[in-house]
């Protein structure tokens, strides 16, 4: 079933004078975005900087209504209703001064959650993170790949049955991203959701994903629709392999 269905989905900002914009200046950021996304698929989004791809997320999240086209998630129009999604921005936004399991609890304590019942349900999930026995860790006491799944493991507690991810492995250095795919891997084998994942690692995007989704610079539309043909469970001898170069090398034309 299409879970997400964005159709000729067009947004632009105004530039405020504080940003140097005149009055009434517009920014043209995405140009006549569409595309969909089944249930429990995988899809990568892939793009240049600065083309629209954490504002399509945003848009995604149903946290701003200011674009032309339409977007629904399980037959709902975002501009009528808001549908819970489970999102992670660019930055890991862990509080500085809660525990590892009081910023995993944060969504169930802004619902109204009874966070007794909620440490209960999260605490087998600590060794599927990688985080058993660093429940009552502050954020400045974890690794970077830690708070990653920290914050991951916060996001996949939010209510929905989407994730919204945005280069959430941006920020770590190579040996430790690539132990973060394959944690990404396995642990989605086990608790599927529905992932749109931004990145800017086309090696990332192809392991990863059941789709890439390529887009052009700003305005951002998409490009190329790239479905990755290779076996679940998916490893990383398939980096190798001359069905990932040609993937590959499609991406790299299609990116210009
Ligand atoms: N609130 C805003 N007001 C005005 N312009 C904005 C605003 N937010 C983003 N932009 C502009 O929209 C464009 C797209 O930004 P966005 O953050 O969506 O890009 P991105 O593809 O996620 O880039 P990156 O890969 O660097 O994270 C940029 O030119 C940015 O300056
Ligand atoms: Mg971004």
């Amino acid at each position: 079933m299409e879970q997400i269905v964005a159709e000729n989905v067009t947004k632009h900002y105004y530039v405020s004078p504080e940003n140097g914009g005149r009055l009434d200046e517009k920014l043209l950021v995405l140009s006549g975005v569409s595309f969909s996304v089944e249930e429990n698929e995988f899809v990568s989004i892939l793009g240049p900087s600065g083309c629209g791809k954490s504002t399509l997320l945003r848009l995604l999240a149903g946290l701003d209504r200011e674009y032309e086209g339409s977007i629904r998630v399980n037959g709902t129009d975002l501009k009528e209703k808001r549908v819970p999604v489970c999102y992670m921005l660019q930055k890991d936004h862990l509080m500085p001064w809660r525990t590892l399991m009081e910023n995993v609890l944060l969504p169930a304590e802004i619902e109204g959650a009874d966070l007794k019942k909620e440490a209960e349900l999260v605490r087998p999930m600590l060794k599927d993170f990688g985080l058993e026995e660093f429940e009552n860790y502050r954020p400045h006491a974890l690794s970077g790949g830690m708070r990653q799944r920290a914050a991951l493991l916060r996001t996949y507690r939010m209510r929905g049955d989407i994730m919204l991810l945005d280069e959430p492995f941006g920020a770590l250095d190579e040996i430790t991203r690539m132990q973060m795919q394959d944690w990404l891997l396995e642990v989605w084998g086990r608790h599927r959701k529905t992932v749109l994942f931004v990145t800017h690692n086309i090696d990332e995007a192809i392991l990863l994903s059941d789709r890439v989704l390529v887009m052009s610079p700003r305005p951002g539309s998409i490009v190329k629709d790239i479905r990755v043909g290779f076996p679940r469970p998916r490893s990383r001898d398939m980096l190798l392999s001359s069905q990932f170069l040609g993937y590959k090398g499609e991406i790299l034309a299609s990116l210009g």
